[in-house]
């Protein structure tokens, strides 16, 4: 029997079904970005939107229907609430209407998860990066299993940071690849580097990018900002990593699709010999699939289902006050 996932935790909808770890559906619906960014209200409509024509996406390409299906995860957060709420009543639904199973799950272990599983890791040391969040992360067992976060930023996440500076540059969305493009060929400019042990901050980083941008080509601007924030990231993971001494190395979360943090995280984790990977990047954009994997590890590790009124979302729900039952 299968498990369905649902994510839509911001401007993306997807559904995932899995079945013993194979994903067999990764169906996903984005809502249009224009250079005004999200109105909360408006990507949850456009999430209602989609729900039909996406739960037969995810039948068509699995193969499987209802009646294959044994529970259901959603997203219970963190993320944008009235987004997540779509997800939280489809899967409610679905749950109460034809008798699944119904698991809620946390987005930034299922991103960290997918990439896990997808590179056979058995324990690694986790850089979660996206536009919200910016975590260093490794399982612990005390007090209780959990991923400990060991670093995070102080302020914004990374990806909202390049978001923010590609919009004051100009560029077009997706932000961050246009950053990545813009970047190619440029030279380094000198720029403010914040991280203190394992944590870092960006909103300095990025105020001085923004302003530089009036006496200095783009180019430079863009290729020194990616360098910096990503050095940043990288002294913090291999301070974690030297920590904790861990064989290998994931990335994961939508920043997780650059090109040249994947190529600076590899030289950090071969210089400690440790391993490094990564997920294909429709795993690492939001999805389904992620989802409904860890639904599938926490109904296979035993742990009991929610009640369909417990079922809720949070916002704020913070990968680090989960209990690993897996
Ligand atoms: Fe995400």
């Amino acid at each position: 029997m299968a498990v369905l996932g649902i994510e839509s935790s911001a401007h993306t909808f997807g559904i995932g079904i899995v079945d013993r770890g194979k994903i067999l559906a990764n169906a996903k619906r984005m809502y249009p970005i224009s250079g005004k960014g999200m109105i909360p209200m408006r990507v949850a409509d456009f999430h209602v939107r989609g729900i039909k024509g996406l739960l037969k996406s995810a039948f068509d390409e699995s193969g499987l229907g209802i009646k294959d299906i044994e529970s259901v995860g959603y997203t219970m957060g963190p993320g944008i609430g009235p987004c997540l709420s779509i997800g939280n009543t489809v899967a409610k639904t679905l749950a109460s209407k034809y008798k699944l199973k119904i698991y809620q799950v946390n987005h930034a272990i299922a991103h960290i998860e997918i990439a896990k599983h997808i590179n056979r890791f058995s324990d690694p040391l986790a850089l979660y990066v996206s536009g919200g969040n910016s975590q260093i992360l490794a399982i612990t067992n005390e007090p209780f299993k959990h991923y400990r976060v060991y670093g995070e930023t102080f302020d914004i996440g990374v990806g909202n940071m390049l978001d923010n500076f590609a919009r004051a540059a100009g560029l077009k969305p997706a932000w961050g690849s246009s950053v990545a493009k813009l970047a190619a060929g440029g030279k380094y400019l000198p720029m403010p580097y914040t991280v203190k042990g394992m944590d870092f901050a960006f909103t300095g980083l990025q105020t001085k990018a923004v302003s530089m941008l009036r006496s200095n080509s783009a180019k430079d601007v863009a290729f020194s900002l990616q360098e910096t924030s990503f050095s940043m990231l990288c002294e913090a993971t291999e301070r974690a990593l030297a920590l904790l001494n861990k064989k290998s190395v994931i990335v994961c979360g939508g920043v997780a699709q650059s090109q040249r943090l994947r190529e600076m995280l590899a030289t950090v984790a071969s210089s400690h010999g440790a391993r490094f990977g990564f997920a294909p990047d429709q795993y690492n954009a939001d999805n389904g699939a992620m989802i409904a994997l860890v639904a599938e590890k926490i109904m296979a590790s035993g742990a009991k289902s929610s009640r369909i009124a417990d079922c809720g979302v949070r916002q704020d729900y913070r990968a680090d006050s989960v209990r690993i039952t897996w």
